[in-house]
């Protein structure tokens, strides 16, 4: 039947429109064959399922559950898009009250049980903190637990794709670092357009300042501009490439984009945000960001902004002051 693994695989918010085109996607890679559903609202879920019989994939034997101990008992991986998404004219921060208290529940129940969780990629919204906040919960190793920031990498990709008629994959290494909120930094160093430095172009008739600005607005905004479109928060894009991310922690095919995984370096501590990364078999690894001053700076003011809203969550009591954290989870102290 040629799986990845044959180890249980949960799908987390299966019922909503990442969710469902998580576990479609995850069949269609043929990552295992036992994949379970979880979701507070049964019904759709349950519509989720009775499609997934209908595509008749071969092996497969999907379950689903509202029930946390029969979904996270034996789990191995874990991927989350379980909570509320924005809606038009609101930002990803806009979420954190709610969300956050649901990543707390679901820390929780990782702890209480699948311990040994292999892998857990957490996507709902604002992720840097919601990945955070089920890390410590969790008490699980940080290089086991990443979230989805690769978007705005891919998003700078497509735009410069666009703007200088391109295939998409002709523009390479296009990075952006920090947080995945509208205060991200996109970095232009990184990349080649055709081969050529992106930094060479810019300034140039081929791609003024003024363009540059223009591409970087629509990176940052990419996802309200789905919102705009579609009247709906995206859900094919995250979708997809969470389930790249999971692949690679499975051993499969490596992961080609910065990914959201929990940082303690000597410029940044206690943290989670896109960093420059790999995710292998045996987890999540990052290395030091390169970039030219005016970028990290940009860096600087991103992990800044995750900072207080880090603080806020410690406010609200969902998670305990920093040098606390060890209480919950004995890898972070
Ligand atoms: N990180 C990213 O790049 C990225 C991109 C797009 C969307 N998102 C976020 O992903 C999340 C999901 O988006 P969506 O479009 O699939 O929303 P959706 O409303 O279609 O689906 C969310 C699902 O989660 C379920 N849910 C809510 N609380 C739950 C809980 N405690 N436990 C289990 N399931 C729960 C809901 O019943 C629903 O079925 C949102 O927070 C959205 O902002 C993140």
């Amino acid at each position: 039947m040629n799986f990845l693994t044959d180890e249980k695989l949960v799908i987390i918010g299966a019922g909503g429109m990442i969710g469902s085109n998580m576990a479609q996607t995850a069949c269609m890679m043929r990552l295992t064959p036992n994949l379970c559903l979880y979701d507070v609202y049964l019904p759709g879920m349950e519509g989720v399922v009775e499609e997934l019989r209908h595509c008749g994939f071969e092996g497969m034997n999907i379950t689903f559950t509202d029930k946390p101990e029969e979904a996270f008992k034996d789990a191995k991986y874990i991927v989350s898009s379980g909570g509320a998404p924005r809606k038009e004219g609101m930002t990803r921060e806009d979420l954190l009250a709610g969300n956050a208290k649901i990543a707390a529940e679901l820390g929780d129940n990782i702890k209480k049980y699948c311990p040994d969780v292999k892998h857990v990629t957490i996507i709902f919204n604002p992720a840097d903190i919601t990945g955070l906040v089920t890390l410590i919960h969790s008490g699980i190793e940080p290089s086991r637990l990443t979230t989805l920031a690769a978007l705005d990498s891919i998003r700078l990709q497509s735009e410069l794709a666009k703007h200088f008629g391109l295939k998409q994959s002709e523009v390479t290494n296009t990075r952006t670092y920090g947080g995945h909120g509208e205060q991200m930094a996109v970095f232009a160093s990184t990349a080649k357009v055709d081969g050529k430095p992106l930094t060479d172009l810019i300034g140039t008739d081929k791609l003024t300042e003024e363009e540059w600005a223009d591409i970087r607005q629509k990176v940052v905004k990419g996802g309200a501009n789905i919102i705009k479109l579609r009247g709906r928060s995206s859900f094919q894009s995250p979708a997809y490439c969470s389930i790249e991310m999971i692949r690679a922690a499975m051993g499969g095919e490596a992961f080609r984009w910065p990914a959201g995984c929990f940082v303690k370096n000597d410029r940044y501590q206690n943290i989670m945000m896109a960093m420059e990364t790999t995710i292998t078999k045996d987890g999540v690894h990052y290395g030091d960001v390169k970039g030219t001053d005016k970028e990290i700076a940009e860096l600087d003011a991103s992990y800044q902004h995750l900072k207080d809203l880090r603080d806020q969550v410690i406010k609200m009591g969902l998670i305990p002051e920093v040098e606390n954290w060890g209480t919950l989870n004995k890898h972070l102290k």
